[in-house]
């Protein structure tokens, strides 16, 4: 394994008494933003009327910053509280006639899926959902889903970084494949900011990702990537006093009364991304995390799927799972490892198997996933 820098616990202020294998969830804060936060919300209660006058110029600042770190044009970025938000609005920007369909695959996010039926059942369109095995390289990726659009498709859907099988998918191509006949694509990227580099650079209609996951930004943070031609007509969710504002990161800063100060708070955390060294820092984890996986796999007997381009920081490990394969089964596991091991995990499912779906960020070591293995036998 290559060489790795020291855990840094000491950055966030998770509890040391437990182990916090699951940031691809809901993220964690570092203690320095937290204090960046906290002082904000100070500053809001000292002088509500002196707050709300100055939000406008610090969210620009804040958004110049976020959107510097995406690489991404400034004017085609706009904030949104989370990925949910950005695929909702995206799917309320492109035309959806009556008849055409909705193309996702079969590693969609739940809720996103949930999305794309409100909004074909709004417009009597249809949604069409791709079977993409787990173990598909690039080529088959592309060749499943391209086989799936045709004339009458509205929109393609599609995951950067899946949740369930925390699999990159090949952006560009699909980008490219969905061109010649002018689909758009709306990409959920909600994994995708400090996972991937210009995560929102492959050309796609719409881009949306999370800061409060991987960047470690206070919750709520998230941003919007909307292409030229769309800018224009993308509306946020809540209709405030911006609604005429013809610029659109504008247009979606304000959202009525709201608590803006995650927002603006989110750029310190990319500053604590720097000083770890992010890059750099991200490759030792994904080695770490391989390792620790094997780790795991082999103590349950079990494997680590072949995930041909594994997310840097999340590594699927196969549960037996002797019992239920149902929801409920599922939780009632989290839980007893969440009580009888103090371990925070998550599980997901993939066709019928049931995954482990191990995180690893800076606060982590080897020692955390070489734990788990030793304990978890027990509480299958
Ligand atoms: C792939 C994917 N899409 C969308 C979401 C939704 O993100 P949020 O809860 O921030 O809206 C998640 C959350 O985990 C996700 O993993």
């Amino acid at each position: 394994m290559t060489d790795i820098s020291p855990p840094r616990p000491d950055l966030w202020t998770l509890d040391p008494s437990v182990l916090h294998l699951n940031h691809g969830s809901y993220g964690a804060v570092p203690r320095r933003t937290q204090e960046v936060l906290a002082a904000l919300r100070a500053e809001t209660d000292a002088n509500p009327m002196a707050w709300f006058r100055s939000v406008a110029d610090r969210l620009t600042a804040s958004r110049l910053e976020l959107a510097a770190y995406l690489e991404t044009d400034p004017a085609g970025f706009a904030l949104v509280p989370n990925a949910s938000a950005g695929v909702t609005a995206a799917l309320a920007t492109v035309p959806i006639a009556p008849g055409s369909r909705i193309v996702l695959t079969n590693h969609a996010y739940g809720a996103v899926k949930f999305a794309a039926e409100r909004f074909a059942r709004q417009h009597q369109a249809e949604v069409v959902v791709v079977d993409v095995p787990l173990e598909s390289d690039d080529d088959t990726v592309v060749s499943r889903i391209s086989a799936a659009l045709n004339g009458s498709t509205a929109v393609l859907v599609v995951d950067q970084i899946s949740s369930a099988t925390a699999m990159v998918f090949p952006i560009r191509r699909l980008v490219e494949a969905c061109a010649p006949d002018g689909i758009p694509v709306i990409v959920d990227g909600a994994h995708a900011p400090a996972l991937l580099d210009a995560p929102a650079g492959d050309g796609a209609d719409f881009w949306t990702g999370n800061f409060h996951k991987w960047p470690s930004s206070p919750r709520a943070t998230a941003g919007l990537v909307v292409a030229e031609k769309w800018r224009s007509e993308t509306m946020p969710l809540i209709v405030s006093w911006s609604e005429y504002d013809e610029r659109l990161p504008e247009r979606f800063d304000m959202q009525g009364t709201f608590d803006y100060a995650p927002w603006i708070a989110a750029p310190e955390s990319l500053r604590v991304l720097k000083e770890l060294d992010w890059p750099r820092r991200r490759m030792q984890l994904s080695s770490m995390l391989d390792e620790g996986a094997r780790v795991i796999a082999k103590a349950l007997g079990t494997s680590v799927p072949d995930v041909v381009n594994p997310a840097p920081t999340m590594r699927l490990v196969e549960l037996p799972f002797p019992g239920e394969r149902t929801p409920d089964a599922g939780e009632a596991f989290k839980i007893r490892v969440s009580r009888e091991l103090k371990a925070e995990i998550t599980l997901t499912g993939f066709d019928t198997r049931i995954f482990i779906r191990l995180s690893a960020h800076a606060y982590n070591s080897l020692d955390d996933y070489k734990f788990l293995a030793e304990r978890l036998p027990s509480v299958l």
